[in-house]
């Protein structure tokens, strides 16, 4: 990018202008320095850029910023941002050096007709006088100096009181980080001029103090840390640099008397100062000691205790040195997940793969060891291990159905990954598993199985989804898809029956048209139904009839028993269970009633049970005493009248002594051949009683009749009498039914047949 300075608006799209604008107000920290003629660094602290200018002679200004942006596209915000703030300090500059110059002038004179001794003694009365002065001019200079002390520079700007305690405000403050960052900056020069030892001897003083002042003054720790990462930054520098050993000596030195320190914390995203330095420790003896601490640090750290963490297991690779303290141990291996994102963060893919290594699988839930694996298999591939690949990706595939890894390891491994497929297919049924049964639709897409994918899909009951794969089945598997598509098109059909069918296969219909599979399917149904017909038609009506429970079948009354028992139960002083209803549910009244007293301990005389027995009876008639044909239950009309059009014997069978007057009230007594009552039966419900009375009722065997039960016990009932059972509401309280339905809106009499036989 090149512009003009007086033209930069122009060069731009408003859009990457704004942008810059909105990074300019932003910018608080930064500043210009003129390098050379025609070249400057703009440094921002916060937030954090650097860009180079050159301005060439022709007034043409070309941008250099260190961004990764800016390295793609040779155009980023910040680069702008500079270009902006250079702009500003040039006019601000010509502004000011009309009057400035002339200050300037005046002082140049006064200073030129000194002597040095004068001048010394200027500087040193002056700088006496002013503490901020004097550690400016020392910071500036004090490196020109034979052995320049920076320990006493830091020490007089933040000196401690008779309490060693710091005294620091804040403007103090400000000329600690003045200080420091001049000091840094002359560290950073010398880190260029290769002067490594003055660069550490700056390093050595400014990481000591803002430390020490970092514990000591917390509150301005936030601000002490842009210096502290500024310092972090040259040190890093400075260690991956070849160093001569001595100085090697002090730098681990530095390290480690730094970090041993309590209250020892480290700039976010960076490494503490042992990592640093960790290449130059070669001695058994420092190593040791440089463990150790570490050791500590996990023990006691805990807002820093993962990098620790890490960096320790990362010295049991390298130095093959053993944690000891089974305590440590344990810490370590609960936050070893951390442990293993973090290095995978810091782009540590060999400490990846050796942690990983060392999960033991059954302490994390499958999710996090799922999260480890992938994490692994991540760094393997960077690391270019293929045998590490596999292994995970074996793993992830098998154990966590990991589609992508399945395909990785495809890649990689066909036979092994074939395998994979072969063992998940035996060991979850179809439905039973969906990241299973997404797994092998995958790997059969792939694997081009298009028989298998029909055959699962099919068995998964799940046919509509055959339209996610009928692109690729539709050229070789077109006789299976065909088929399928038409089974699935006709049990829809015998299942919910005209408008609802439709409505459930319009989609199916939009889609088979669109892939030109329409006539074909059409043509495939009427193929099945015709040989369908064409069966000889045995006798396979062994079912002949329907028996009916009433409450909670029929009519939603059940609500009205439980309320009732509720009520006579609070006025004997009771306040019962909801779990009762399961008890109450499809018992006799009086059996109920036992039940209710023996439960809760009230022991009452015969007539005394009478009493309360025929009390509930008011109530529950009472509450019902409003029902008309508007309370069938859903579904209940349709399904009766669907019973009879098959030409079904029907029944009722309630243990309620008030079923004649509902089914009367619900307009639905001329359905039934037979109606059996509470008075019907001398046993309640489980016993079979009722059931076998209701079938010899329809001269049937109980074996050609299903019995419709909302009740456990009436289930129970019903294959006592060797009826078929088909449960309607809650399926885990009516288990044990051959079918269980939520209400008979759900399905119709040929269905329940069909399913039955
Ligand atoms: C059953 C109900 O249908 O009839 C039971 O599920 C009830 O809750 C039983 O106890 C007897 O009813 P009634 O109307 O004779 O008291
Ligand atoms: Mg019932």
């Amino acid at each position: 990018m090149k512009v003009l300075l007086s033209e930069i608006e122009n060069h731009i799209t408003p859009h990457a202008l704004e942008e810059a604008q909105e990074l300019v107000s932003a910018t608080q920290e930064y500043e210009i320095n003129q390098v050379e003629e025609g070249y400057y660094h703009c440094i921002s602290r916060q937030p954090d850029y650097h860009v180079e200018i050159t301005i060439k002679n022709d007034g043409i200004a070309i941008p250099k910023c260190h961004c990764t942006v800016f390295k793609k596209t040779r155009q980023c915000r910040h680069a702008i941002a500079a270009l902006l703030l250079l702009r500003d300090q040039i006019l601000r500059n010509l502004r000011s050096k009309k009057k400035s110059n002339h200050e300037f002038q005046a002082t140049d004179e006064v200073l030129r007709k000194l002597n040095v001794t004068q001048l010394r003694s200027f500087l040193s009365s002056y700088a006496l006088s002013h503490s901020t002065f004097r550690a400016e001019v020392l910071s500036n200079f004090l490196h020109l100096t034979r052995t320049p002390d920076y320990h006493s520079l830091f020490m007089d700007i933040a000196p401690l009181d008779k309490y060693g305690q710091v005294r620091l405000n804040r403007n103090s403050i400000k000329t600690v980080r003045g200080v420091s960052s001049t000091l840094l900056k002359h560290a950073q020069q010398f880190l260029k001029e290769r002067a490594l030892a003055e660069t550490l001897r700056i390093l050595e003083a400014t990481i000591l103090h803002l430390h020490r002042l970092f514990v000591k003054v917390p509150q301005f720790q936030e601000q002490l840390m842009v210096e502290m990462r500024m310092a972090y930054k040259i040190f890093d520098g400075l260690c991956s640099q070849a160093m001569a050993p001595r100085l090697q000596i002090r730098a681990i030195n530095l390290a480690l008397d730094i970090c041993n320190r309590d209250g020892y914390t480290f700039p976010t995203g960076m490494k503490p100062l042992l990592a640093i330095i960790e290449p130059f420790i070669l001695e058994e003896k420092t190593r040791k000691s440089a463990f150790i601490l570490a050791e500590k640090k996990v023990q006691s750290e805990n807002s820093q205790l993962i990098q620790w963490a890490s960096l320790l297991l990362r010295w049991t690779r390298l130095w093959s040195i053993n944690i000891s303290n089974p305590a440590i141990r344990k810490k370590i291996q609960k936050h070893l997940p951390s442990v293993i994102l973090e290095n995978n963060q810091q782009g540590r893919h060999e400490d990846v793969l050796y942690l990983v290594d060392q999960v033991k699988p059954d302490e994390y839930s499958d999710a996090i060891q799922k999260v480890i694996l992938q994490t692994g298999l991540r760094s393997a591939k960077q690391v270019g291990s293929e045998e590490v690949m596999i292994k995970l990706a074996y793993v992830l595939s098998l154990n966590h159905l990991d589609i992508d890894s399945w395909l990785f390891l495809h890649e990689k491994d066909p036979g092994k990954a074939q395998r994979i497929l072969s063992i998940i297919e035996d060991m979850y049924q179809p439905g039973s598993d969906s990241s299973a049964d997404e797994l092998l639709l995958n790997g059969w897409q792939f694997t081009r199985k298009g028989g298998s994918i029909i055959q699962r899909i099919k068995a998964m009951d799940q046919s509509e989804r055959l339209m996610e794969f009928d692109f690729m089945l539709k050229d070789k598997f077109r006789t299976e898809l065909e088929t399928a598509y038409a089974e699935h098109i006709i049990s829809v059909r015998s299942a919910y029956g005209g408008i609802i069918a439709r409505q459930k296969l319009n989609n199916i219909f939009g889609h088979l048209k669109a892939m030109d599979l329409f006539s074909s399917v059409a043509l495939k149904i009427k193929e099945m139904e015709k040989e369908k017909q064409d069966e000889p038609t045995q006798d396979n009506h062994t079912i002949k009839g329907f028996v009916f429970d009433l409450d909670g079948v029929i009519v939603d009354t059940a609500v009205h028993h439980f309320q009732s028992w509720k009520k006579i139960m609070k006025e004997l002083g009771i306040e019962i269970s909801d779990s009762d209803d399961h008890h109450t549910r499809g018992a006799g009244r009086m059996e109920s009633l036992e039940y209710l007293l023996d439960t809760y301990h009230v022991i009452l005389s015969e007539e005394e049970k009478q009493f309360w027995a025929s009390r509930k009876n008011d109530i529950y008639v009472d509450a019902i005493g409003g029902i008309t044909p508007s309370d069938l239950l859903p579904g209940a009309l349709i399904f009766l009248q669907a019973s009879r059009d098959l030409g079904l014997k029907l029944a009722l069978g309630s243990a309620s002594k008030n079923a004649r007057p509902v089914i009367k009230k619900l307009g639905v007594e001329s359905y039934f051949d037979a109606v059996l009552d509470g008075n019907s039966a001398e046993k309640s419900k489980p016993d079979p009683e009722i059931f076998l009375n209701a079938a010899s009722a329809l001269r049937l065997d109980p074996a050609e009749v299903v019995v419709f039960e909302d009740a456990a016990k009436g289930v129970q009932a019903a294959l006592a009498a060797g009826c078929y059972a088909v449960g309607i509401g809650d399926p885990s309280s009516l288990s044990a039914a051959q079918i269980v339905i939520p209400g008979l809106d759900h399905s119709n009499p040929s269905r329940i047949i069909e399913l039955l036989s």
